[in-house]
């Protein structure tokens, strides 16, 4: 099994091959949402995680039986499943305390034919109650934004803890891994690259024509013609709505959503851990692009969340005008969600 988990986890590139002898210590990674189609698979590659020493997996019901079944698995992390059926009230406070992560995929998700926004009416308010708890249990934890709409949801969690007076804005960040994922694969497919060597920075947000991949920054340079950009680009943007529509009314996107869950959450993990360069794109507050708050581009993470926010880098004419256009949805995405955390 031990062979299996490595040659899963070296493939993946999940986690790092060194990392086991710079370990320094482990950590308390709570899930939210761990009984869902993104919580159990993204509690699943947690728990293969060396860094993890206890994982919670908490949601409204059904975690027992995905606890017991995924700590049956023999890796160190020690797992215990909370659920506000069996556990009330405590359930979520037990499963935060102290905690130094928490990956809060705990939503509906989308049906074919609705934007992300469709998802703010139900999903606003199980994210600000999260987030609430979190700020009374583990005020000093990196939180990972997965619900939708992420572009709403994380200005949400902002002012929450804002109001809560724990904000640190170096400790929240909106996982946006999964266009990364997408980007590099679809990349890889067009131009016969190996897969796990391509990179590609993907910035903005999180929805639609927000979902901006810089094919032009892509590494291993490969040519690209115009057209090849504008379906790349495309692909990008519409991946969410492709796994959408593929499974007809049955939920969106799962398995690619908590292997890059896994992958954001084992890079904050790292980072906390003192491991350096780790780089990732994420939707965090910050000033790069004037006009809006909030904002995905490479961000360095270290010990304390983000240590440096990179800078867009050069941008194609087809590049500026994909940031241009994206601009007007962004900021009307995050302003819904600070005037609902604020109660206006
Ligand atoms: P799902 O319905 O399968 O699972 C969601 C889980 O959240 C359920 O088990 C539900 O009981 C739980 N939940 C609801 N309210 C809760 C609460 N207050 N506390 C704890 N748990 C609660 O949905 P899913 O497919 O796992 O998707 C979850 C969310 O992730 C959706 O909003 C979806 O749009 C989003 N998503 C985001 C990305 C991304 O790239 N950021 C990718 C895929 C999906
Ligand atoms: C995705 O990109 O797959 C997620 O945001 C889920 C969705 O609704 O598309």
């Amino acid at each position: 099994s031990r062979q299996l988990l490595k040659s899963i986890s070296s493939s993946a590139r999940l986690f790092s091959n060194h990392r086991t002898q710079n370990q320094t210590r482990g950590y308390k990674v709570a899930v939210l949402g761990a009984a869902g189609g993104i919580g159990q698979p993204c509690g699943l590659l947690m728990k293969m995680n060396p860094l993890v020493t206890e994982l919670r997996l908490y949601d409204i019901a059904g975690t027992p039986g995905v606890a017991a079944d995924v700590s049956h698995i023999n890796t160190k992390a020690q797992v215990k499943g909370y659920s506000q059926a069996d556990d009330g009230e405590d359930g979520l406070k037990n499963a935060l305390k102290d905690c130094d992560l928490v990956i809060i995929p705990a939503g509906v998700p989308r049906k074919p034919g609705m934007t992300r926004d469709d998802l703010f009416k139900i999903n606003a308010g199980i994210v600000k109650g999260l987030v609430e708890a979190c700020a009374e249990n583990c005020p000093k934890a990196m939180l990972n934004i997965i619900s939708n709409p992420v572009n709403s949801t994380v200005p949400i969690a902002a002012e929450t803890l804002k109001q809560k007076g724990v904000y640190d804005k170096k400790k929240l960040f909106g996982v946006t891994t999964l266009d990364v994922v997408r980007a590099k694969t679809f990349y890889a497919e067009k131009k016969g690259l190996e897969t796990a060597k391509v990179d590609v920075p993907v910035i903005g947000g999180h929805a639609g024509v927000t979902i901006l991949p810089l094919f032009s920054q892509a590494t291993p340079k490969a040519a690209l013609t115009d057209d090849e950009i504008d379906a790349l680009t495309k692909r990008t943007q519409d991946g969410g709505t492709e796994v959408v529509a593929a499974k007809a009314g049955k939920g969106s996107a799962t398995l690619s959503m908590a292997y890059a869950g896994a992958l954001f959450g084992d890079a904050c993990l790292r980072a906390k851990n003192g491991e350096a360069g780790v780089v990732e794109c994420t939707y965090v507050e910050s000033d790069v692009v004037p006009g809006v708050e909030f904002f995905a581009t490479k961000v360095s993470l270290g010990r304390e969340g983000v240590e440096k926010i990179h800078g867009t880098g050069a941008l194609t004419a087809y590049e500026q005008a994909g940031l241009d256009g994206m601009m007007s949805e962004l900021k009307d995405s995050i302003q819904k969600g600070l005037d609902f955390a604020k109660g206006a």
